[in-house]
């Protein structure tokens, strides 16, 4: 279970890094909307890997911080990042539910409690991602369209909960 949560670490981290690549690219691009929402989901995966850091260590576990891969930096359009960025969170999904598994194994309840709001979180996240492709088959993929898509992303960066 330990060697699973501290993996989660690294995944967490691999996660804001990505994400602060795809924001970065989107800010040289002029994607301003897009820009300001990758960050913004930067700072929440650094969060939730910081939850999984807190976690350990609050259980005597003592948490490892690891190397992460440097994130690809180069991308084809916005389409392919919201892409890649849902593929990378049912990559997360994955490892939640091994881990949710894990703990029924083990009969860790505290850990299973611990891991319910993360289970949560990726139904949200995933969501999110799959109703964004779908406005480019909605809106479209010319100029006009990825620019009303980029407010939209702008909206959402700036009110997260809405
Ligand atoms: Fe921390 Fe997007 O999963």
């Amino acid at each position: 279970m330990k060697k699973a949560l501290n993996d989660q670490v690294t995944l967490e981290a691999a996660a804001s890094n990505n994400y602060l690549a795809m924001a970065s690219w989107c800010e040289v691009i002029g994607y301003q909307g897009a820009a300001n929402y990758f960050y913004t989901q930067s700072d929440e995966e650094r969060t939730h890997m910081l939850k999984v850091v807190h976690y350990l260590n609050d259980v005597g576990a003592t948490a490892t911080i690891s190397a992460i891969k440097a994130p690809t930096g180069s991308f084809k359009s916005l389409e392919g990042i919201l892409k890649i960025a849902l593929k990378n969170e049912q990559i997360v999904t994955a490892a939640i539910h091994k881990m949710v598994e894990i703990t029924q194994k083990e009969k860790d309840h505290s850990t299973y409690a611990f891991l319910e709001w993360f289970v949560n979180e990726q139904v949200q996240e995933e969501t999110k991602f799959e109703t964004l492709l779908q406005k480019f088959d909605l809106i479209g993929r010319d100029k006009l369209a990825i620019n009303e898509i980029d407010k939209i992303l702008a909206a959402d960066a700036a009110d997260p909960a809405a």
